[in-house]
C-alpha cells in the first residue's frame, strides 16, 4: 500500500517513520515534507494552504491511505475534497474540524453535552466582552475563536488587560486578522496532559498520553512556542483516570458529534487540565499534536496504519493498541530567537552519533537539504526522541544524542520531564 502524509513538520516525520513501519506499506510519500523526511519517504511538493494543490497531488499519486497532518488543511475541507474524488482519508471533516477551528463552537458544544470544561462566555463584540468580563475573576484568559498557531491564547492579570486583549484581537491589531467571536474563560490551575484519542465516528481508543512543554525557557518561562519538548509515560495517568477521562470527555464528545449529524473521524486530541474538581477540557484539537506524536508513536507496537485503517472503516471497537511499556520523551532542537525572528540555512552536524544511541530517534522539523547538506530550515529544527525503561533513562538518552548535535545557534529546553521526575506531574 501506498501512504501519502500532508506535512511537513517533526510530527510528520514520526507519522512517515510509524508508516514505514507496517509490513503492508511498500511506499510512503510525504507533501511537501522536508529535509530529513526525505531520509525514509518520497517528498513530494504540493500548498497546504491550496485545496486544489492537494486534490491534484492525491488523485496523481492514488495512495491507499491519507493522512492529514496540520490543522490548516482540515479546516479548509482538504478530507472532505478527497473523499469526493473517492479517496481514503484518515481525518476529520471541515465541519468536523470546528471542534479545534472555532474554540467558541467547542465550548458550547462542551456545554450542551455536559462535558467538563471551565466557565467561559463567547462575545461577538467587545461591548459584550465588557459585560462579560465583570462576571469574571482574575487571571481572566482571553482566547481568539479561530486557529492562531499558538499565538491567539493571552491570560490577563486584570479586567483591563483582559478588556484590552479583547480588543486586540476584535480589531485585528493582535493576530493580524480581526477575530469575529472572542473567548473569555475561567482560568483553571492544574497539570496539563495531552490525552489523544482514535475515533472511528462512535468509537474511541486512547493512545498513550503526553505533557508538553510550549514555553520556550526552562521552568516554564517566556513566550509560548509550537512545543519544546514532550514525555510520555503509563504513570502519568493512572488506569482509573483513564477510564473516567474516557467515559467523561473523550466518548462523549464522539457520541455527541454522532447525535448533532456529524460524526468524528480522525485524532481527538483533548487538551486537558486535571484540577482540583477533575479533568476539565481546555481545548479540542483534531489532529495528532507536534511534538506529542513523536513520543507517542516510538512507544506505539500495534501497526499504525491498521488502526488508522479500522478508524476510516468504523472498526475501532475491535482495535486494541500495544504500548511499549515505560517511558519515551522528545526534546525539540530549536534555532536561535525562536519563536521571534530566527535565521535558517545553518549546516546541522552530528546527527550521524547522535541517531546511534540506543533508543533514539530523530525526527526533523525545520531541515532542507542544500547543495548535499542539511541545514536548519525552520524555528523548530529537530525533536531528538528517546524511548527507555524508565523516563529518567529516556530524558537521558535525549539529552545524550542531543550532545552530539550541533548548528549555529541551537537551543533547546534542559529541564524537559523534570517535573515528572519530582513527582509532580503524577495526576
Ligand atoms: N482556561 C484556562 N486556564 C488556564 N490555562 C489555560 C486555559 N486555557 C488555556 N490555557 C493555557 O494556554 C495554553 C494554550 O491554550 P489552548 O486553548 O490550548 O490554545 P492553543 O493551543 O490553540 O493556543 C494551554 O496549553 C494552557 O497552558
Ligand atoms: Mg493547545
Amino acid at each position: 500500500m501506498k501512504v501519502l502524509i500532508l506535512g511537513s513538520g517533526g510530527r510528520e516525520h514520526a507519522l512517515a517513520w510509524a508508516a514505514a513501519r507496517s509490513p503492508r506499506v511498500t511506499e510512503v510519500v510525504c507533501a511537501p515534507g522536508n529535509g530529513g523526511i526525505a531520509q525514509t519517504a518520497r517528498c513530494a511538493p504540493v500548498k497546504l494552504n491550496d485545496l486544489e494543490s492537494m486534490v491534484r497531488l492525491a488523485v496523481a499519486e492514488r495512495p491507499g491511505l491519507i493522512i492529514v497532518g496540520p490543522e490548516l488543511p482540515l479546516s479548509l475541507g482538504v478530507v472532505d475534497a478527497l473523499r469526493e474524488r473517492g479517496l481514503r482519508v484518515f481525518g476529520p471533516t471541515r465541519v468536523a474540524a470546528m471542534l479545534e477551528t472555532s474554540k467558541g463552537f467547542a465550548k458550547r458544544f462542551l456545554q450542551r453535552h455536559n462535558i467538563p470544561t471551565g466557565n467561559y462566555a463567547v462575545c461577538a463584540t467587545a461591548a459584550e466582552f465588557g459585560k462579560a468580563v465583570d462576571l469574571f475573576h482574575p487571571p481572566i484568559v482571553v482566547k481568539a475563536d479561530g486557529l492562531a498557531a499558538g499565538k491567539g491564547v493571552i491570560i490577563c492579570p486584570s479586567r483591563a488587560t483582559a478588556m484590552e486583549a479583547a480588543q486586540g484581537l476584535f480589531s485585528g491589531e493582535l493576530l493580524g486578522a480581526a477575530e469575529r467571536q472572542v473567548v473569555l474563560e475561567e482560568f483553571l490551575e492544574g497539570e496539563e496532559i495531552s490525552f489523544l484519542c482514535l475515533c472511528d465516528g462512535s468509537h474511541v481508543v486512547p493512545l498513550a498520553p503526553a505533557q508538553d512543554h510550549k514555553r520556550i525557557g526552562d521552568g516554564d518561562t517566556g513566550p509560548n512556542t509550537g512545543g519544546m519538548g514532550v514525555y510520555s509515560t503509563d504513570a502519568m495517568l493512572d488506569p482509573g483516570m483513564t477510564e473516567w477521562i474516557l467515559r467523561h470527555i473523550a466518548e462523549p464528545t464522539v457520541r455527541g458529534m454522532a447525535d448533532e449529524d456529524v460524526p468524528f473521524t480522525g485524532v481527538l486530541y483533548c487538551g486537558l487540565m486535571i484540577t482540583a474538581r477533575g479533568p476539565q477540557v481546555l481545548e479540542f484539537n483534531v489532529r495528532f499534536g507536534d511534538p506529542e506524536t513523536q513520543a507517542i508513536l516510538v512507544r506505539l507496537e500495534s501497526d499504525l496504519i491498521d488502526a488508522l485503517d479500522a478508524a476510516i472503516d468504523g472498526e475501532l471497537a475491535e482495535t486494541e493498541l500495544r504500548w511499549a511499556p515505560g517511558a519515551s520523551a522528545c526534546v525539540v532542537a530549536s534555532s536561535a530567537g525562536y519563536p521571534g525572528n530566527y535565521k535558517t540555512g545553518w549546516p546541522i552536524a552530528g546527527l550521524g552519533a547522535a541517531g546511534q544511541t540506543p533508543g533514539v530517534q530523530i525526527f526533523h522539523a525545520g531541515t532542507a537539504q542544500a547543495g548535499g547538506q542539511l541545514v536548519t530550515a525552520g524555528g523548530r529544527v529537530l525533536g531528538v526522541t528517546a524511548m527507555a525503561d524508565s523516563l529518567e533513562e529516556a530524558l537521558d538518552r535525549a539529552y545524550r544524542a542531543m550532545d552530539e548535535i550541533s548548528f549555529e545557534g541551537i537551543y533547546y529546553r534542559r529541564d524537559i520531564g523534570r517535573r515528572a521526575l519530582k513527582g509532580a506531574a503524577h495526576v
